[in-house]
């Protein structure tokens, strides 16, 4: 393995440290994106993994199997399998949430069309499904396909606490429970089964991912209000104008006075939005301090995570979760 940098940022850090075996996981994802029936196929996953994208949740998985020791070839496997379910409900989502920039580039739904994104995100998602397979293990199957369902779940369930300004904080962590941590948690243990390692290893691994996770959630979801889109490669206020209650939102709500509730239930809950909206809806974030508490909020499931990772074996790679934890929050920055 090679040595790593201090002065390297955790993420850039890791994937120095696992660059051999996430050159593997992309030639994998390549050679299995591909079909030889279907050019649409090809067009579109290249468009978006081409892309690149951070590789997160891969290189999670991958770092799980070193941590616990893992000698074999199947991690390989299951990192771009992870890959592949995240790309598919990308492509998913940007359909149902009309969504025109992913990682930089215009979305597939706009560069082809909806019935294209849909059709391709099936493919990947089965492609998935097969690379899973190769492991052998159904407990590794048990784990994907479980959280599969609960992206789905995740993404259903918000369908229907978009545009009501009831919703609560406990509905949207249940959201972002489904929809992220899902995966990152799956991600996470999936490394540590198939290294067989220690109970109290995988059940640490998984609650690691589940809360990395929600605070890399909630951080997406305030910098929908206030990141930068080309340092994203997403569009802001993609959320404000789908009428999505996320925490920001939520905590602003909470504090609105008549006049502001008139302004929510214009723009979120009728769907009446006009130009200056956006911004009126950032002043009132700012007035009621909704974005610093959010990024409380994310500081602590940061903290969550980092304290889950203490029955894990010392290693390079521990300090490196630990340290890719506080990370994702620094992202607000
Ligand atoms: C985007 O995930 C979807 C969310 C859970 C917010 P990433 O930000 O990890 O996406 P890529 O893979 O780096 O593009
Ligand atoms: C991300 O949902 C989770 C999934 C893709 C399942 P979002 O809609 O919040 O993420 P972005 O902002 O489009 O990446
Ligand atoms: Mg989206
Ligand atoms: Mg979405």
């Amino acid at each position: 393995m090679p040595k790593t940098e201090n002065s390297q940022k955790p993420h850039d850090r890791m994937a120095t440290f696992l660059a051999a075996d996430l050159d593997a996981v992309n030639a994998l994802i390549r050679a299995r994106m591909a079909s030889e029936h279907a050019p649409r196929i090809p067009e579109v996953t290249a468009h978006l993994v081409e892309a690149g994208g951070k590789r997160l949740r891969p290189m999670l998985t991958l770092a799980a199997a070193h941590l616990c020791d893992y000698d074999g070839q199947f991690h390989i496997n299951l990192a771009a399998t992870v890959e592949f379910i995240h790309t598919a409900t990308l492509l998913h989502d940007d359909v149902v949430d009309e969504s025109g920039q992913r990682r930089g580039r215009p979305t597939a739904n706009l560069l082809w069309d909806n019935k294209s994104s849909v059709l391709v995100g099936d493919y990947l998602f089965s492609r998935s499904f097969q690379l899973m397979v190769e492991t052998g293990s159904l407990r590794v199957l048990d784990i994907l396909s479980n959280a599969s369902a609960t992206i789905a779940e995740g993404e259903v369930l918000q369908l229907t606490a978009s545009q009501d300004l009831a919703t609560t904080e406990a509905v949207y962590l249940q959201v972002v429970r489904g929809k992220t941590a899902a995966l990152f948690a799956a991600a996470t243990e999936v490394g540590g089964v198939i290294a067989d390692a220690p109970e109290v290893q995988v059940r640490a691994l998984h609650e690691y991912g589940d809360a990395l996770g929600v605070a890399f959630q909630i951080v997406d979801d305030l910098l929908d209000f206030q990141g930068d889109a080309g340092a994203i490669g997403k569009n802001i206020g993609d959320d404000f104008r789908e009428r999505k209650l996320t925490m920001p939102l939520i905590k602003a709500v909470a504090k609105a006075d008549d006049e502001e509730r008139a302004f929510w239930e214009r723009t979120i809950e009728k769907g009446k939005q006009t130009e200056g909206d956006l911004e009126r809806a950032r002043a009132l974030l700012d007035k009621h301090a909704a974005l610093t508490e959010t990024a409380h909020a994310a500081r602590s499931w940061a903290l969550k995570a980092k304290s889950a990772l203490a029955p894990l074996p010392d290693h390079d790679i521990k300090e490196m979760l630990s340290d890719l934890a506080d990370y994702v929050v620094e992202r607000i920055n």
